[in-house]
Order: structure tokens, then C-alpha cells, then sequence
């Protein structure tokens, strides 16, 4: 837990380099699971979520080591037993073990994934796919007990296209007798990623990026290597702060062709955005920019991760913008904070009306949740004078040293042991 200091109003120059995917590594570490042996993944984030999750392997029996971004995972030894639930509760992510346990153990306990600050994140879907591929699933206050003696292949129509539910329902389904066949399933990056993952250790899964996944069973999975793909959220966060303090920087290996409804919000402004092989350039002279209206959704449409970083860009606008959260009940809450640095915001449930300011005033905020974090880290960089910016750990969870990667551009950011 510590606290970020932040002197604002410094313009960003430089490259920052991209790192890999938060999203798309976590199931992939649950998806090593699936083979009794050994993964070998590159391109790994230092961040604490991946940190848990890795511990939750190690408690389940699997042997991992980490040499910097690789993480090896050898499987051959896991137990469901002992997951410990303080571990669970911590990470939502823990929840995208159960499709790869269903395949692995013919029972298994899971504790249940605690709610979080950004709404209740009910698992009724995770539920109904391992229901549909034939498990029997129990439930307690505490607890999640799957019982997967036969899994068949199905057709399972999701009500809702939940990335989490589509990852497990592939991963269980990699172990169901015959084809399964997901419809209205997520369509983002990094199930595609999960895809490839698990066709590299021999499975059989097509179709992921579109809304219809079928997979084929396979009986027996291989050791594999495999990297992931970079992560278009913290890409997406760097080019609003750039946007934002004015400057011109290089986001080496930013993934922009997942980015493309995030870049749209950037067309016609005082800014210039460049796509090149390898990456992203933004060059922004911080004049005043116009209001927009932002909904968020799912992939293609603006990530629900990107909506604080991009609302706390809006504050500055000319004009008022209104943003639609349409994924998440309850992922306004960061914005209380920025009205302490003098932002102009209302919200109620899904809505947020924001009026634009000429200036912000640096202040004392608290984090609550890791996207709300980086909103917060954004109007602090921007504003006159000192913030301090309370609970670093909800960032630390899924950016990697981003103190450091915005000192490397010219930002005044620390990061204190302060509570
Ligand atoms: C969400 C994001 C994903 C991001 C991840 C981590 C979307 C659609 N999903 O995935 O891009 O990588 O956070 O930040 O943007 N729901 C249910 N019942 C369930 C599961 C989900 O009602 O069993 C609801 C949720 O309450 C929420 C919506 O479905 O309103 C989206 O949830 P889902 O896609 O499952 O969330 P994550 O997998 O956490």
C-alpha cells in the first residue's frame, strides 16, 4: 500500500514500451492448468494480480518460476485442495481456474470470487456453461463445488457475451466428449489469445474474435511456449495521458489494431496519432479540445477499462460530455476523487455527465479500483501543483511501474511507502 506524489502540468516525451496483456495472461496461467506439464510464457506483466495468481498455482501443487518476463509453469503435480481462500477472494481472476479444473478433476472446490467496488460480478453464466457441458455445480456462501464425472459437448448460447464465462466454457469444453459450440461468446483480443494458447499445447478451438467459438475435444495436451499478446489497456492509458499533458510520445509495441474504437475518440482534436509496425505515436500541443459522447461496451466497442482514463480526459474538454458505462453497474466512483481536483462531474448508475474545466487543482484521493486509479494518476499529472494519490495497490495490480514509466517521459511521479 503507498501513496503516488504527483507535481503536475509536466509535458511527456519519449518511448514507453508497451508490456504484455493483464487480460489475456491471467487465463492463460489458469489455462496451464489444462496439460499435465510444462508451460513455458513469455511476454508476461510484472504486476500483482499475476503475482496471486501464480501463488494460487503454487498452493494447488504446480511448480513456478519466474525469470523476468517468463513465467514456467509444470502442472503435472496440481491438487485442487488447497486453494486458500484469502488468495481467491483477492483476484476476480480466480474464478477463470474453474473451466480448466472441470477438465482436470472430476471434483473440485473453488472459493468463491469476493464482489469488487466496480459492481456485484455475479457468476450465474460461469455456471450455466459448466452446467450445460454437464457438470453438476453446488454452492455455498463461500464456496463454488463442481462435480464433472462425464463432460459432453453442447450448444450454449451465453445470455450476455462474458469474457470470463467464454474462457472457461473453452477451457472446459477442451475436455468435453465431442464438439461444443459457443454462440453469442466474446469476441476480444484476448480470447483469441486464449485460443491460440491452448491450440499450442495441441487443443482444438477456432473462431475465437468472432461471436461463434467451437471447440473439439482433445484428450491429451503437450508441454508448450508461448507469449502474450501486449496490452491495448495500458497502451490506451499512456496515449490519453500523453493526449492530456501535451507532448509526443512512442508507445513501442502498443497493439493499435484492437485499439481502433479508443483511437476513434482522438479524431479530429488537437492531436496527431500515427500507426506504424511497431507501434503508436501521439504528438499533442494541449490546446483546448471539444466534449464527446463515449459508450462503453463490449470489444470492438470502447473497453469498460478504458471509460475512467478516457472520462478523466473529458474533464478538460470544452463543453459537456456524457459517458454510458454499459458494462459495469457501478464504475463511477473514481470520479468523487477527480471533483476534488476540481473536475465538474455528475454520475447516477450508468450515466455520467461531465462538464469541462479550464484547469485542475492538485488535491488528496484515495484509489478504489485499478481503472479509477489510473483516471486519478491522469488529472493529477495534468493539474496545477501537488497531488497525493492514496492506495497505489489497486494500480499496482495491473499497471507495471507506471511511476516509472511516466518519470522516463518527464512526469514528476513518485511512488512513497505512505499509507
Ligand atoms: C471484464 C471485461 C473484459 C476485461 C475484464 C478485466 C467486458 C465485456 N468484459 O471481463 O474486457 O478484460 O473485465 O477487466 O468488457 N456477468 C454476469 N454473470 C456472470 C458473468 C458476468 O451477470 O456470470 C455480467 C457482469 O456483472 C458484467 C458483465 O456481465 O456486468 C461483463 O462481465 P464479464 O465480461 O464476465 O467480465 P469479466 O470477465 O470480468
Amino acid at each position: 500500500m503507498g501513496t503516488y506524489i504527483v507535481e503536475g502540468g509536466k509535458r511527456l516525451y519519449g518511448q514507453v514500451d508497451i508490456g504484455g496483456s493483464k487480460n489475456a495472461a491471467l487465463p492463460v496461467l489458469c489455462a496451464t492448468l489444462m496439460n499435465s506439464g510444462k508451460s513455458i510464457i513469455h511476454n508476461c506483466p510484472d504486476i500483482s494480480d499475476i503475482y496471486d495468481i501464480c501463488e494460487i498455482l503454487r498452493d494447488m501443487g504446480c511448480a513456478v518460476e519466474m525469470y523476468g518476463d517468463t513465467i514456467i509453469i509444470d502442472s503435472s503435480k496440481a491438487e485442487f485442495s488447497n486453494v486458500k481462500n484469502s488468495r481467491a477472494n483477492k483476484i476476480r481472476s480466480s474464478v477463470t481456474l474453474m473451466g480448466a479444473m472441470a477438465g482436470r478433476f472430476k471434483k473440485f472446490s473453488l472459493p468463491k470470487p469476493g464482489g469488487c467496488t466496480i459492481g456485484k460480478r455475479p457468476i450465474d453464466i460461469h455456471i450455466y456453461v459448466l452446467e450445460k457441458l454437464g457438470a453438476k455445480v453446488y454452492e455455498n456462501d463461500n464456496e463454488i463445488l463442481v462435480e464433472t464425472m462425464a463432460l459432453r459437448g453442447s450448444i450454449i448460447t451465453l445470455p450476455f457475451p462474458s469474457v470470463g464465462a467464454t474462457e472457461n466454457a473453452i477451457m472446459a469444453a477442451s475436455f468435453a466428449k465431442g464438439k461444443t459450440v459457443i454462440c453469442n461468446a466474446a469476441k476480444e483480443p484476448e480470447i483469441v489469445c486464449l485460443q491460440d494458447f491452448i491450440n499450442s499445447m495441441g487443443g482444438n478451438v477456432t473462431g475465437a474474435g468472432t461471436g461463434t467459438i467451437i471447440i473439439d475435444e482433445q484428450k491429451k495436451f503437450k508441454d508448450t511456449e508461448f507469449e502474450i499478446i501486449y496490452d491495448r489497456i495500458e497502451a490506451g492509458t499512456f496515449l490519453c495521458y500523453a493526449a492530456a499533458c501535451g507532448g509526443e510520445i512512442f508507445l513501442k509495441n502498443a497493439p493499435w489494431q484492437q485499439m481502433i474504437s479508443t483511437l476513434k475518440c482522438f479524431d479530429e482534436r488537437p492531436w496527431k496519432i500515427y500507426t506504424s509496425d511497431d507501434g503508436l505515436y501521439i504528438k499533442s500541443n494541449k490546446k483546448a479540445f471539444k466534449c464527446q459522447n463515449i459508450v462503453s461496451g463490449v470489444y470492438p466497442q470502447i473497453p469498460t477499462d478504458m471509460q475512467p482514463i478516457i472520462t478523466a480526459l473529458l474533464t478538460m474538454a470544452t463543453g459537456t460530455s456524457i459517458i454510458i458505462e454499459t458494462v459495469f453497474e457501478n464504475r463511477f466512483q473514481y470520479a468523487k476523487e477527480l471533483c476534488k481536483m476540481g473536475a465538474d462531474i455528475s454520475f447516477f448508475n450508468h450515466v455520467c455527465i461531465v462538464n469541462g474545466v479550464k484547469r485542475l487543482k492538485g488535491a488528496e484521493s484515495y484509489i478504489c479500483d485499478l481503472r479509477g486509479g489510473a483516471g486519478i494518476i491522469l488529472s493529477a499529472l495534468c493539474a496545477d501543483g501537488r497531488s497525493k494519490i492514496h492506495n497505489s495497490h489497486f494500480v499496482e495490480r495491473g499497471y507495471e511501474s507506471i511511476e516509472r514509466k511516466l518519470r522516463s517521459l518527464g512526469a514528476e511521479i513518485k511512488l512513497t511507502d505512505e499509507m
